[in-house]
This record gives C-alpha cells, structure tokens and sequence, in this order.
C-alpha cells in the first residue's frame, strides 16, 4: 500500500511540477507499479564511483537487461549471461563451484557474484579486463562459456525482431541496423550491470543510521572482521580491489600472473567484496571452500605458505588468522548481515 501512494505522489509531483512523468510514459492515471527506472544514484555510505561507463537511461538498460537475459548470445542459443550469474545468488552461480557454459564444458573459476561494478575497477579474478564497457565480450567468446563470435552475435541482433528498435531507443545515433556495433553492446551490458547496486543490507542500515540494530554477536563480529579481515576486504564495499595471495591452496591458475606475466603476482586474485556472501557460496576464485564456516576454518588453521603469500597472513611464524569459536560465530553473524534482499529480490533486475 505505501509503495502504492509512493508511486501516486511521484506521479503527481511528476505530472504537476516538472511537466514530466516519473513513472513512465504511459503513466496518467493508473501509475504502474514497480519495477520503474530510477536513475543511478551513489548510496551515502558509499565512495564516489571510480568507473567511467556512461549514465545508463531506461532504454539503454532495458537493452542491457534484456541482453543478459537472451540465450541467442551463445553458439547454441543454450546459455545467457543469467545462466551463469542468478538474482537469488547476488548474480552468482548458485550453488556452483565452477560453471557449465555451452555443451556442458567448464571453466576453472567460480562465477563471482556481478554488484556493486561501477566501483570496480579490473574484472574478472586476475583482473583481465579493465574497462566495463568492454567486459561483456569475454564471456561471449569464452570456448568454454557462450563460445559465440562476436560478428556473428551482431548478425543474429541485427536479424532479429526486436533488437534494432530497442537499440535505436537507447543510442540517439542508431539510425539503422548498420549502426548497431559491438561497442554499443558493450556499452549496453554496461549500462544493466552498472546498476546493480546492492546497498541496503541490515549493515547499510545500521551504518547509515537508518533504525536498524544489530544483534551482540553481529557487533562483535563487525569488530573482529574490522580488525582482522578489514585490511584487504575494507571500507563498504568490503574490498581494496588489490590482487592477493590470501594462502589457498595452489592449482594451475597463477591468478593476476596469467594477466602481468610478473611472477610476482603469481597466485594473487582479486580481493572479492563479501556483500551478499551468504548467497553466493561457494566461496574463492576455484569454488574450492563450500560454506562461511569452511572460509573461517581456512583461515584460521590452513593457510599455505605458497610464493606471495600476503604478509598480512604470516606474521611472527604464524601463518593465517588466529580466531576463536565465538569469533567466527560472530564474524558468520555479521557477515549475514550484508544480506540486501532488497538488491536480490528487485523487480527491475529480473529476467
Ligand atoms: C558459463 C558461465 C558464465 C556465463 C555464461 C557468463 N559468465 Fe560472467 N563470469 C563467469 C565466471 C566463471 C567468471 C569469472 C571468470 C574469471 O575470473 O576468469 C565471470 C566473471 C564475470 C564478471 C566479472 C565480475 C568480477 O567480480 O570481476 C562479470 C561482470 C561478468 N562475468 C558478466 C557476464 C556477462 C555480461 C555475461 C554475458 C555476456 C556473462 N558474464 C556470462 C561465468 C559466466
Ligand atoms: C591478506 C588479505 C586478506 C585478508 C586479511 C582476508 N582476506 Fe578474505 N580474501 C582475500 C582474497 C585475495 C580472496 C580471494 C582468494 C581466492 O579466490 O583464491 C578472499 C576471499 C574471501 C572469501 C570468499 C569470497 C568469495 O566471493 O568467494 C571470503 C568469504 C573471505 N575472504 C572472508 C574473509 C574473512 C572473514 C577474513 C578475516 C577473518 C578475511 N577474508 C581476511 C584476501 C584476504
């Protein structure tokens, strides 16, 4: 009922002061419910943004939306984007170690969750792509994800029924089919992910001032992290963006190497941001450890000493975190409350 008078007043304030609708162009009397487009806006407990991906509109995020959401991008018209990356799970794969792309074939990293981007500033766990706005293309042609040629994913868009039109509406200078390029598919995915902002967690709350109260044991449990875990998972996006050997154990993926070539970032990955964590299991670059209590356990007691290791996890001789029960109790505590259900039940974000 209120989300009903909301969408009332902001129509009339639309309709009476601005002379604009704010509901959508159809909106006159009967408002719409939500999901409606609302613009991106940076949450006051959060840092300016970093990335440079241009203001998405309505248009150009339905483009993305419906983009992410298409099978046609892969070879076989078997696998979106949204396969591999699912609302309930803060756009992680639920539930999967590593994902399946087309045919079944698998890749040798976990799926991370896709929030909060337009603060990050390199993709992917080495950080091998560092412009948003040309992410999207990787897991296009990836053999082992969509496996599509991006030349051919422009036939079948300028082919089908309903893509020209909506490029059009979200680039002014779309005038034909010839003029729908990669680049503005890009730019398009861009648009969608960069509004998927998850921001209003029982801890956003909290912090912000906004009513919320946390349990003894998720205080304690914010205190222990921001004391232990807060170096490299830090500030309210829970991350330094730093590539990191954090001591798991060592495969064939050298990490940020893969990308530098510098055998000093051998085995380092990205710092992943924790908002949303409890969904979006299981956890590391490899999906090797199933649930929080395991990453607690890992830290505390099996921390590897492997070339890089952070610093940070060998200090005096003592490899990894030392913590007690009730500090990983609390610490789980708390980590569940960087749970926004709001980010992961949005209308506006769902296929
Ligand atoms: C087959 C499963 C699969 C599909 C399909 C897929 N992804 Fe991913 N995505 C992954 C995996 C695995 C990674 C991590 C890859 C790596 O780090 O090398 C990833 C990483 C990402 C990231 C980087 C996030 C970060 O924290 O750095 C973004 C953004 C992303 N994908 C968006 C997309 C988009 C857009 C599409 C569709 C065009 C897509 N993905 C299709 C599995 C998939
Ligand atoms: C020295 C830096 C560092 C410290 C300190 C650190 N982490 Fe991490 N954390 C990382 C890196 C790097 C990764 C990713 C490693 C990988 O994927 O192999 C990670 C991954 C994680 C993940 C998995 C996230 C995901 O999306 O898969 C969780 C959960 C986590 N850390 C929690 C913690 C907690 C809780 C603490 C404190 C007890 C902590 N970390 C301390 C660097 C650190």
């Amino acid at each position: 009922m209120r989300k009903k008078i909301s969408t009332f007043v902001k129509c009339l304030i639309g309709l009476v002061l601005l002379n604009i609708t704010a509901c959508g162009t159809d909106c006159k009397d009967n408002c719409p419910e939500e999901p409606i487009f609302k613009p991106f806006a940076v949450p006051a407990n959060f840092p300016a943004t970093t990335v440079y991906t241009g203001e998405p509109t309505a248009k150009s995020f339905d483009l993305g939306k419906a983009l992410f959401y298409d099978p046609m991008l892969s070879v076989d018209s078997s696998i979106s984007c949204g396969s591999c990356h699912q609302q309930n799970a803060a756009f992680a794969h639920d539930g999967h170690d590593i994902s399946h792309g087309v045919n079944s074939l698998v890749g040798n990293r976990n799926s991370p969750a896709i929030q909060n981007l337009a603060w990050m500033t390199t993709f992917f766990w080495d950080g091998g792509v560092g412009h948003l706005d040309l992410q999207s293309f990787a897991p296009i042609e990836n053999p082992v994800e969509m496996a599509e040629e991006l030349s051919h994913v422009m036939h079948k868009i300028r082919r089908s029924p309903k893509y020209p039109d909506m490029f059009k509406a979200a680039f002014p200078d779309v005038k034909d089919t010839s003029d729908i390029t990669t680049a503005k598919m890009g730019v398009a995915f861009a648009h969608f992910m960069k509004m998927l902002v998850s921001a209003n967690s029982r801890y956003d709350k909290y912090i912000r001032g906004e009513g919320e109260v946390l349990t003894q044991s998720e205080l304690s449990g914010l205190q222990v992290f921001t004391q232990k875990c807060a170096t490299c998972h830090s500030g309210d996006l829970f991350t330094d963006y730093s590539f990191r050997n954090n001591g798991r154990p060592v495969t064939s993926d050298s990490g940020r190497m893969h990308i530098t070539l510098n055998p000093a970032d051998k085995y380092k990955f990205k710092v992943p941001t924790l908002r949303n964590i409890e969904k979006t299991g299981p956890y590391m670059h490899n999906g090797g450890l199933s649930s929080l209590t395991a990453v607690l356990n890992f830290y505390a007691n099996n921390v590897e000493n492997t070339p890089n290791l952070d610093p940070i996890l060998n200090q005096n001789g003592v490899l990894g975190i030392p913590l007690s029960e009730t500090e990983k109790t609390d610490i789980i505590a708390f980590l569940r409350t960087l749970t926004d259900n709001d980010f992961l039940k949005d209308k506006r974000f769902a296929e």
